[in-house]
């Protein structure tokens, strides 16, 4: 088995010429674009008839994700990895009930790179990778050198440099890499999709996006779990730590990296970091870990993207501060507004006698027969089978598509670029920060390439 070692792969590939360890972001942007392999905008890797996967992560995530895959048809779990012994066993004794297929699946638990025997004994078609944010990129990438496609939690890597590997890999190998967006799935998501693609809010201008989530919580997780990774990250980080969720939505209304419109350029502010000291202090020992972190990440994160055709949008993040759970969803267009948290829609002339012009929210009850007009082909055709599948069916929506779109070999909802450019706002929303709001490029994953790439079509 091919080790991931950046410094080999990079040697390897047509990137070659400059030692690795000497290479500065812009240095490897440069030669980034004469390394291409083949594009891999509108990929689509041969059917498979029955999907084989393999898991490597099992803590709180992982196991929905293991739960939709095997139950849907020709599915086979052939390997099952995480560092602990319990949650392996626990999930191979639930896989005996979601899947018949799965009787001999391989387990792996104990040491830190067990994932990469599996990889090499299993032999699996895909890679799900469900674990702590820095191990994302270097088992995507492993995923790919071994001949799998790899399916990663969000964000898909946490450097630019790494992005970089990313896409040179999968160009290389010619495999997917999907960062998993499940809110791209949600119904109202689905809906505004919808919308905007039937011109309803006219020419788009403008979207807000965010991850507004009160996780303290997390910090109980001292050991094992969660927030025993991501509370360093409050600590190490800089900027807006979990952009995906708010932005993978608003992005895809826009068609960013897809022919009509791209990211260009990131500003970026943050508050003071207040709350999780204060957490920390209220409910830990005073010697205790939590207590000993400098946590120098602002609780909350305010960025604007600029696009090439002009627009902007607003991206917020705060895992911090006591205040209700948003994604805000919102996109603004020539005609109208679409809103969320709570679902608003404001339409120029009204809406079929529900409102009669722009000045008033369309919300609450009055929603119905938008959703009656505009509801989703997507979510109207599997509502019913993964409306229990986690987040409000999202998750299942998702999963059902992936594998829909592997055996049937169509290309994936979302590429490769587009996960590398959602996870971008981390460090370049940082770097704006550390040049104290200094607008920040966008590199171009594509390489001019996302011209060609086609729009993500109303998917019936
Ligand atoms: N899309 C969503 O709605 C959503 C929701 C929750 C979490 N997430 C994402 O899912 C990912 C996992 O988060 P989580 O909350 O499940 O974390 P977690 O800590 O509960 O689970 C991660 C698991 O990965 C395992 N792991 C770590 N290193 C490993 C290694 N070298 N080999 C094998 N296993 C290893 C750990 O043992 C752990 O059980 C994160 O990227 C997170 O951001 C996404």
């Amino acid at each position: 088995m091919k080790n991931y070692n950046r410094r080999n792969f990079l040697k390897k590939s047509t990137l070659g010429a400059v030692a690795a360890s000497t290479l500065s972001i812009s240095c490897q942007e440069n030669m980034s674009k004469s390394s291409a392999g083949k594009y891999m905008g509108d990929f689509a890797a041969k059917p498979y008839d029955n999907v084989k996967a393999a898991f490597i992560g099992l803590g709180a995530r992982g196991p929905g994700h293991l739960k939709n895959f095997s139950t849907l048809e020709n599915t086979q779990v052939v390997g099952l990895c995480d560092l602990y012994e319990d949650n392996v066993k626990r999930e191979s004794t639930r896989l005996k009930d979601y899947n018949k297929n799965s009787s001999n699946v391989k387990l792996y638990w104990g040491s830190e790179n067990n994932w990469k025997t599996m990889l090499k004994e299993t032999n699996p078609d895909i890679v799900f990778i469900c674990t702590n944010w820095k191990n994302h990129a270097p088992m995507v990438i492993q995923t790919m050198l071994d001949g799998a496609h790899a399916f990663c939690e969000v964000p898909l890597a946490l450097t630019t440099l790494e992005m970089w590997d990313i896409v040179n890999t999968s160009e290389h190998t010619q495999k997917h890499c999907m960062m998993m967006e499940n809110v791209n799935y949600g119904r109202d998501e689905l809906m505004y999709l919808n919308m905007c693609r039937k011109g309803v809010v006219g020419d788009l201008l403008h979207a807000e996006a965010a991850y507004i989530h009160e996780l303290r919580f997390q910090m109980n997780q001292e050991e094992r779990g969660t927030g025993s990774w991501r509370t360093n990250h409050y600590a190490e980080g800089k900027g807006n730590l979990y952009p995906t969720h708010g932005l993978g939505p608003v992005a895809q209304y826009m068609n960013i990296a897809r022919e009509e419109d791209n990211f260009k350029t990131i500003v970026s502010y943050s508050t003071p970091a207040l709350g999780r000291k204060s957490y920390a202090n209220k409910n830990f020992d005073k010697d205790h870990k939590w207590n000993k972190l400098n946590y120098n990440n602002g609780d909350l994160n305010t960025s604007i993207i600029k696009t090439n055709m002009g627009r902007t949008i607003l991206v917020q993040w705060d895992e911090t501060s006591p205040r209700p759970y948003t994604r805000h969803n919102l996109i603004q267009g020539s005609k109208g507004t679409l809103a969320g948290f709570p679902t608003r829609v404001a339409l120029e002339g009204g809406f079929e006698g529900i409102s009669e012009d722009h000045h008033s929210w369309i919300q609450g009850k009055d929603l119905n027969l938008l959703y009656e007009k505009y509801d989703h082909p997507l979510y109207k055709r599997l509502n019913s089978k993964t409306k229990k599948s986690g987040h409000g069916g999202m998750d299942g929506i998702m999963m059902y598509r992936i594998v829909e779109c592997l055996q049937k070999g169509l290309p994936l909802d979302q590429n490769v670029y587009e996960g590398c450019f959602w996870s971008a706002v981390t460090p370049l929303s940082g770097k704006s920060i550390d040049e104290n709001g200094m607008p920040q490029e966008f590199p171009d994953f594509t390489r001019g390439k996302w011209k060609q790439t086609n729009p993500l079509n109303i998917i019936t």
